[in-house]
């Protein structure tokens, strides 16, 4: 389906961990007067267990069930909605975001990503993973995060820039935010 920004959806960002989603998320809905929600901190206090114990206790098929639940249930409250890098790997989540238009996907280079994220014990995905095993997950995501987006952003610049970034992509395609 051929993506065009609606001012009447929310705002969606997605693309691998460590690419800045929730930051970017949080300084926006800030800067704009909007509503935010992290999916995975919406997840969290839902089911009341942290993301590893979700996988260690469930199993990740479980948290890709809620990521497409809670997904659902985020965009009738929220305005700007930061998604977890793995969402692309949830079916009823993609059948969600596939028709859905403002989806900004957030992208850098896997080295960075890399470094950001090695020694996170938070991301099940990515505690202890080699360079190469993560970067194969990385790529192994590519095709679909392209797929579902309208627009995708190198996140390694200062905040600021990013925001202003997104803000002309948005606006160029719809009056989203000013309307
Ligand atoms: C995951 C990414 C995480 C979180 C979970 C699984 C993944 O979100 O949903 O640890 O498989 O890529 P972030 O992208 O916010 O780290």
């Amino acid at each position: 389906m051929k993506k065009q920004i609606q001012k009447n959806e929310p705002l969606i960002l997605i693309g691998f961990m460590g690419t800045g989603k929730s930051t970017l998320g949080e300084y926006i809905a800030f800067h704009e007067n909007k509503t935010f929600a992290d999916l995975d901190k919406v997840i969290e206090e839902t089911v009341g267990k942290s993301i590893p114990s979700i996988f260690k206790d469930h199993g990740e098929s479980k948290f890709r069930e809620l990521e497409g639940e809670f997904l659902c249930e985020s965009l009738e409250k929220y305005d700007i909605i930061s998604t977890g890098g793995g969402i692309v790997e949830s079916t009823s989540a993609m059948n969600t975001l596939s028709n859905l238009n403002n989806i900004i996907w957030l992208d850098t280079d896997i080295e960075i990503i890399y470094n950001r994220i090695k020694n996170d014990s938070n991301r099940p995905n990515a505690s202890n993973k080699a360079f190469d095993d993560l970067k194969r997950l990385y790529l192994s995501r590519l095709s679909r995060y392209n797929e579902i987006a309208f627009s995708r952003i190198d996140t390694n610049i200062d905040i600021d820039i990013l925001y202003q970034n997104l803000m002309n992509i948005l606006n160029a395609n719809d009056q989203y935010w000013r309307a």
